[in-house]
This record gives C-alpha cells, sequence and structure tokens, in this order.
C-alpha cells in the first residue's frame, strides 16, 4: 500500500509559484492577486477563506479579503461582483459558498466574470471543460487529477467510481476521468445518495473517488483488492485522543480499507491540500491570461 502524500506535491506546486512570482517580480511585472468574497460566519468557510488568503502570502500573491454582512441583500452582493470583474488589480476571484440561504448562489455565479473565475464554478468554465476548451477546472478536481498524475496511477480502461454528484467535485470529477487524456480514458460511474446496493458498483471499481460528507462511509467488505482510494471527506468526528475533542475524517474508514488498498489519500493531508494549491494555480493562469487571452 502507499499513500498518495497531498501535502508533499502541494507544496512542489507551491515552490513553482514562488519562482514564478519572484520572476514577475524581477521583471518588473505584476505579481497574481486573489480576491475572496465571504458572506455571512459559516465557521467552516471562515477557515477555508482565511487558509486561502494565507496561502496568497505564503506564495507571494496580493490578496483581498472582502467580508460581508449575513443580512447584505442579493442586489448588494451583485455590486461587490461587479466592482472586482472591472478592478484591473484583481486577477481572479472567488465567493465562498454556501451563501445565505436568501441569495440565488446560480445568479451570484453567473455574475463573475468567466476570465476571472478562478473557482472554475461559471456555466462558461463548466461548459469549456465539457468541451475541451481551455478552462478553470473546479480546484479540487483538478488537485485530484494532478495527485493521480504524481503517483504515476494507471487510469486509462480502469473503472473508476466517483461517490457524490455536487457541482464542486463528483460532476466535474466525473467528467474529467471520463476524458481521452491522462489521467482519464476511465469507464466512469457516478453513484450518489440514491443509488441503489452502492457496493455492487464500489466492489467493482479500480479507482474509487470519494466526496460524500459521511465519515467511514467505505468499508473492506465494499472494495477489491488493489483499489486506488481518493477520499475527498473533511469530517469533524469526535475524538477521546486529541485536546480539543474533535478530529478529522475522511469519508472512508481509512483502518479498515487500508490494507486492501494499491494506494490511498490520507484525512487530513490527501486531497485537502491540493484544493487551495489548485486554486493558486488558476490565479497564476488568470493573471497572465493563459485561459481567456
Ligand atoms: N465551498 C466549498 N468548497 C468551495 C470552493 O472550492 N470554492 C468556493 N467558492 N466555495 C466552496
Amino acid at each position: 500500500m502507499k499513500l498518495i502524500d497531498g501535502k508533499k506535491v502541494s507544496e512542489e506546486i507551491y515552490n513553482d509559484l514562488k519562482i514564478k512570482v519572484e520572476q514577475l517580480k524581477q521583471q518588473g511585472q505584476k505579481v497574481p492577486h486573489l480576491a475572496a468574497v465571504l458572506v455571512g460566519n459559516n465557521p467552516a468557510s471562515q477557515t477555508y477563506v482565511n487558509a486561502k488568503v494565507k496561502t496568497c502570502h505564503e506564495v507571494g500573491y496580493g490578496s483581498t479579503l472582502i467580508k460581508l454582512d449575513e443580512n447584505i441583500t442579493e442586489e448588494d452582493l451583485l455590486k461587490e461582483i461587479y466592482d472586482l470583474n472591472n478592478n484591473p488589480e484583481i486577477d481572479g476571484f472567488i465567493v465562498q459558498l454556501p451563501l445565505p440561504k436568501h441569495i440565488n448562489e446560480n445568479k451570484v455565479i453567473e455574475a463573475i466574470r468567466p476570465s476571472k473565475d478562478v473557482d472554475g464554478f461559471h456555466p462558461v468554465n463548466l461548459g469549456r471543460m465539457m468541451l475541451n476548451q481551455p478552462a478553470f477546472i473546479p480546484a479540487t478536481p483538478m488537485g485530484i487529477m494532478k495527485l493521480l498524475e504524481a503517483a504515476k496511477i494507471e487510469t486509462q480502461g480502469k473503472h473508476c467510481v466517483v461517490i457524490g454528484r455536487s457541482h464542486i467535485v463528483g460532476s466535474p470529477m466525473s467528467i474529467l476521468m471520463a476524458k481521452n487524456s491522462y489521467p482519464g480514458n476511465c469507464t466512469v460511474t457516478l453513484c450518489h445518495s440514491k443509488t441503489k446496493n452502492i457496493e455492487e458498483f464500489t466492489k467493482q471499481a479500480d479507482i474509487i473517488i470519494l466526496a460524500i460528507g459521511k465519515p467511514y462511509f467505505l468499508k473492506k467488505e465494499m472494495i477489491k483488492e488493489g483499489v486506488v482510494v481518493i477520499d475527498v471527506g473533511i469530517n469533524r468526528v469526535t475524538s477521546t485522543t486529541t485536546k480539543s475533542g474533535f478530529k478529522l475524517a475522511g469519508d472512508a474508514d481509512f483502518d479498515d480499507i487500508v490494507s486492501k488498498c494499491s494506494h490511498i489519500t490520507p484525512v487530513p493531508g490527501g486531497v485537502g491540500p491540493m484544493t487551495i494549491a489548485s486554486l493558486m494555480y488558476n490565479t497564476l493562469l488568470a493573471s497572465q491570461k493563459n485561459i481567456y487571452k
């Protein structure tokens, strides 16, 4: 069994990005600048956004954090997005999800200019991705592709079972794994909450990508020997062994399945670190006008 070390791969990406930033500075050019919009006080969203801003500092990017009140009107939020779209200092920006219930998430995402949509959530970017055109690829699926590549996982002709159909992870992941490229060329099955007898699919899988948010969901009876498991789950569970009384658990029951896996990503330290690394990479692409000329 081999652990796929996302922390290590993400650090390699950051080292490359730091070198690029230094080169830009030496050439007297502007460094990439990412803005993040945070609406309200969702603790998980606050943690994620703070981590994104901190990483900008670490790699030498500019960053802007826009914190908005939970009760902001949709109209005022759309005005903020309009300003970011038209601010030449900002190369790319994200609006952290979820948004408060009174705001229409689709309307907000569609208001982001596709050339600044470094999350890759805009329909134009998702459509371009489908059509193999230059596009921003959502950060978590892109991070998983980079992990599979770094671990030299064979994917052609393999059966990849993706569990979870979110717009952020599962759906784009299923599209990427079926593409005629490497990683890719898989036969893909997309399972979700209404799938019957899910173990019939997971038992056939050569690669399982888990993104359902259920701690310890995948057990050893559900997999075959030699499977590759990519675990996107970041679940807070109670623990008697940590000071805080909590720890992070994946969607896979790591201790139960590890001996049957050829490769597995740990939680934490697997997919998680790759998400922010991919966002930083997309921000560089945005600043270099690599996707939208
Ligand atoms: N909420 C959970 N994941 C993400 C993400 O990757 N981007 C944004 N904007 N919101 C999220």
